[in-house]
């Protein structure tokens, strides 16, 4: 049986993938996060808390479950807060990182070769090309989040272990106990309270449904693949052209959406203006096929009931 172990398990990505894997008889499930375990379902897998900053616990939780894969989505992923908590960003996003690869390569030196699966985004691109990235595209971080996560990837890409990189954009979904929300839960919500929101037409972006890319991930996992995946939904549109979906799937009013541009809204962090991926690599290696986001809205209704 293989072990497969998640960091981050409380986020959206980390219970996408718990909840997933638990349909596999074949996968012995080892969850971890940071603090107590947020999942409802608490049968059939392991959970060890686990600090990826903490060079100790990394090693104590690997070394007693001695995982075949583990995939990284811990991560601190709030945009903004990494500007202005810069160290802890970096500690996170790199350190933390540095530590899962050094007891990897530990690991590696004996009898079994793990293989990392470490979760990355669009945002190390400058979003300047004006059509969707490709794997081998350079980035350009423009924030301090985004650099972070270029330096993550750097350090998994000098690592002695089998890596894989998977970028993803705009992740939705809904998951237990959410530590924070995402564009289409944001948007349904005030658009139900008949909240009037501000919605940016000047970044372009392609949604990813969260159960695609946790099973993105997972294909990565079970084909042993390496090296960068761009896993996303496969159509970008303009934030702006989101949210009016969104509007119109939940036949929520339109009227309460005002288009603005990115520069009225003074966040902390800039952000790309067009990304989006070309994501033929992943379709071709790992049989990634990616749900539209008119269909990822549909489940997304189906599971809120
Ligand atoms: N969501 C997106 O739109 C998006 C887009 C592009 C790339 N990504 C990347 O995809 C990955 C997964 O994102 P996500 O949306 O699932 O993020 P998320 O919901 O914020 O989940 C990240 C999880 O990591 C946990 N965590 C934070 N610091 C930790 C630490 N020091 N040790 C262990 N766990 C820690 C968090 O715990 P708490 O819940 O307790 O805070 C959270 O549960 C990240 O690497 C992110 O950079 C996400």
């Amino acid at each position: 049986m293989k072990t497969i172990l998640i960091t981050g398990s409380n986020g959206l990505l980390g219970q996408k993938l718990v909840y997933a894997l638990l349909k596999r008889k074949d996968i012995h499930i080892v969850a971890t996060s940071s603090g107590a375990n947020r999942l409802v379902i608490t049968d059939g897998y392991a959970y060890e808390t686990m600090d990826i900053t903490k060079k100790a616990e990394v090693e104590q939780v690997f070394m007693k479950h001695r995982p075949d894969v583990v995939i990284n989505t811990a991560a601190m992923t709030n945009v903004d807060a990494c500007e202005s908590k810069k160290g802890e960003c970096y500690e996170i996003n790199v350190i933390g990182v540095q530590h899962i690869v050094e007891v990897l390569e530990q690991m590696a030196a004996g009898e079994r070769r793990p293989h990392l699966v470490h979760l990355s985004t669009d945002f190390v691109f400058d979003g300047t090309k004006g059509s969707p990235y490709v794997e081998t595209d350079q980035p350009n971080p423009l924030s301090y989040y985004a650099f972070s996560k270029a330096e993550s990837e750097k350090v998994v890409q000098k690592s002695k272990i089998n890596w894989a990189i998977a970028r993803t954009i705009i992740v939705y979904g809904i998951v237990d106990n959410m530590s924070r929300s995402n564009i289409v839960l944001w948007a349904k919500d005030a658009l139900t309270k008949g909240q009037s929101i501000n919605v940016v037409d000047d970044q372009f972006r392609a949604p990813t449904l969260a159960e695609d890319l946790a099973e993105g991930c997972i294909l990565i996992a079970d084909k042993g693949a390496t090296g960068i995946y761009h896993l996303s939904g496969p159509d970008t549109f303009s934030i702006l052209e989101l949210v009016y979906k969104v509007a119109d799937f939940w036949k929520l009013d339109r009227s309460l959406i005002t288009p603005s541009k990115s520069d009225t809204l003074n966040q902390a962090a800039k952000r790309p203006p067009y990304t989006g991926f070309i994501i033929d690599k992943a379709r071709k290696d790992l049989g990634y096929a990616p749900h539209s986001f008119e269909e990822g809205l549909k489940i997304l209704d189906q599971q809120l009931k």
